[in-house]
């Protein structure tokens, strides 16, 4: 009894084929039918057994009682996560912490919140820079953190990795098998954020994103089914998922397909900021020359650093290289004298603690995010214009990081049916920019926010003097006061609808998960005020 929802589906599904399936929740949908299907009878729950006829009473109490009474105090508590990388994240109290340990527990999860109408959030690394993002005043917080199984296949050429994974612990596991999978570059960095929003790896030269390199998603639906998700079961939900972000589902673990790494160079300079346009010209002639050589990343920051005007990057190539004597594409980077370096060779996973030590938790932050038409004029008059405006900034170093969309990348995203998020080849290459601040307290919210919002638009100003404008924003790097979802452009929004309404009738993630950006594609926090 206890699997026969799963089962049942399951065996649907593959006697159906891909697209032949196509009811993922029946008009006459009964929660507590479905929950009973999962082993749990809600008339011997007392506090459910009232509601198991109407359910339109928002009872987070009552979802956070069944929940402990059903699994047990170990799997839920009314303490909030601990581990969010920013403070405002923090803050947020949820009326109870729901730790799933399978996927059928999340089914459940999500069958209760129905049932009881109490919002729910999904945390896997809690990396996003604000408020309800993975965190829900007075709901469910569901912290992912013990749906952390890592396994090679036997033929090694995938590795599935559930969402309580961060990014130093996969790749560590990949390092004795000379192998590694398109991820994040930070070390304690959530696996599952970053995948759903895209993810920008060290490897995206050559392979593209994150999400364009999953075998399957294990995802649980609005209606608490479990579905492999390929693109060869779920063509349309496999699209929608490759930038889509909490809209479909919960993923309770990705397939990655791995890819051959051993040893490989890494280097993380910093610069006088009087260096910045050498930088960017470098930056420029690196993002064409991935045309012919897809191995190297590499992107520049500047900063304003307690009065300091500093720039600073990241190189690295999938190969040892001798600095003496360098492939061509870092060549005119490399010659650019730096004030400090730790050029080394190195194992992936040891390249991840940097980043997340330049990006420390326990601040107040927020991120920006918006891309360009490739153009290094741009990029100088964005830094003379950080720097103008940093020094009224109440934040320790206000930064901009500049990152590239090469052609071959944007091409790489395009395999097994391309990604949601709208970027074309023949757009490339762009660039992209990162607004981040991080500052310590409360009462600089507003002003800071405003600061930050204000140097958006006088970058998109400068951009559509320039011609170089692109709608797109990096949703894992954006804000919630922008309309991230849009920028994937109106046929594509039109195409996650669809997919939604197939899969979501009812829109559950859309309201009772109502964190993150939704595919109304509005601004989830409207314009800072
Ligand atoms: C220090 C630092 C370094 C970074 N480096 C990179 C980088 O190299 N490349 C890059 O692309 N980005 C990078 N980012 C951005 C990063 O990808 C985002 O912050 C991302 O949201 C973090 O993922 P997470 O799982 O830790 O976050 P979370 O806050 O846990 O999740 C973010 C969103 O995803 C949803 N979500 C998470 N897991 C699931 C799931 N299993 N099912 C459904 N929804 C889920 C959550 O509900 C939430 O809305 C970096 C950020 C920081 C702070
Ligand atoms: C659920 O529990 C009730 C009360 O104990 C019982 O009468 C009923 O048969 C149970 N239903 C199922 C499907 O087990
Ligand atoms: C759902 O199913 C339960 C158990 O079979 C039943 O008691 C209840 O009336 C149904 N609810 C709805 C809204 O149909
Ligand atoms: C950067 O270079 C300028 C010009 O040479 C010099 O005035 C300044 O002191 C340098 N700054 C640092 C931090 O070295
Ligand atoms: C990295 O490896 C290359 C090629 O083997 C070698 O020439 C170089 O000296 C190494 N770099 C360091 C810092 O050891």
């Amino acid at each position: 009894m206890k699997l026969f929802h799963q089962l049942c589906v399951c065996a649907l599904a593959v006697a159906a084929g891909a697209s032949t399936q196509d009811v993922f929740e029946p008009a006459d949908f009964n929660v507590t039918e479905a929950l009973i299907d999962n082993g749990i009878n809600v008339s011997t729950i007392p506090a459910l057994a009232g509601l198991a006829a109407r359910s339109s009473l928002k009872g987070c109490s009552i979802a956070c009682n069944s929940l402990k009474l059903v699994f047990g105090a170990a799997k839920v508590s009314s303490a909030a996560p601990t581990t969010y990388w920013s403070i405002q994240q923090l803050e947020v109290e949820p009326h109870c912490t729901f730790k799933p340990s399978t996927a059928l527990d999340v089914s459940s999860l999500v069958l209760i919140a129905r049932l009881t109408t109490c919002p729910f959030a999904v945390k896997s690394g809690g990396h996003a820079a604000f408020p309800g993002a993975s965190s829900i005043e007075g709901g469910i917080t569901v912290d992912m953190v013990n749906l952390n199984q890592r396994k090679l296949s036997t033929d090694k050429k995938t590795f599935t990795v559930g969402p309580g994974n961060r990014w130093k612990e996969v790749y560590d596991y990949l390092t004795p098998y000379n192998l590694a999978i398109v991820g994040g570059r930070a070390a304690y960095v959530g696996v599952g954020g970053l995948t759903l929003g895209g993810g920008i790896s060290h490897h995206t030269n050559e392979y593209g994103l994150a999400c364009d390199n999953i075998a399957s998603y294990e995802l649980v639906t609005a209606s608490g089914i479990i579905l492999t998700v390929s693109q060869k079961t779920f063509p349309d939900l496999y699209w929608a998922l490759r930038g889509g972000g909490n809209n479909f589902g919960v993923i309770t673990a990705f397939n990655y397909e791995t890819l051959p790494q051993g040893l490989m160079f890494a280097s993380k300079r910093q610069y006088n900021a009087t260096y910045a346009p050498a930088l960017f010209d470098a930056f420029g002639n690196a993002v064409e020359a991935a045309e012919t050589d897809t191995k190297a990343a590499h992107f520049v920051a500047v900063a304003y650093s307690r009065g300091v005007k500093i720039a600073s990057t990241e190189y690295e190539y999938f190969d040892p290289v001798d600095p003496a004597n360098p492939p061509a594409i870092l060549k005119q980077y490399l010659a650019v004298p730096p004030l400090t370096d730790n050029t080394r060779n190195c194992s992936l996973a040891d390249t991840t603690p940097g980043l997340s030590q330049s990006m420390p938790d326990g601040f107040r932050t927020t991120m920006w995010s918006q891309s360009f038409k490739l153009n290094t004029e741009l990029m100088k008059r964005m830094t003379d214009h950080l720097f103008k405006i940093a020094p009224g900034i109440p934040v320790g170093s206000p930064s901009v990081t500049f990152q590239a969309f090469s052609k071959p990348a944007i091409a790489a995203m395009q395999k097994k049916g391309g990604n949601a998020l709208g970027l074309r080849p023949e757009d490339g290459p762009l660039f992209h920019a990162l607004f981040y601040l991080s500052w310590t307290d409360e009462k600089d919210d507003k002003v800071v926010l405003k600061a930050a919002q204000d140097f958006l638009s006088a970058s998109v100003a400068m951009a559509k003097e320039l011609g170089a404008y692109n709608d797109y924003m990096y949703m894992p790097y954006s804000s919630p006061y922008q309309p991230v979802i849009s920028g994937y452009g109106a046929e594509n929004v039109a195409r996650l609808n669809k997919v939604l309404k197939k899969y979501d009738p009812s829109g559950v993630f859309q309201d009772l998960q109502p964190g993150y950006f939704k595919l109304d594609g509005g601004a989830p926090y409207g314009q800072v005020v």
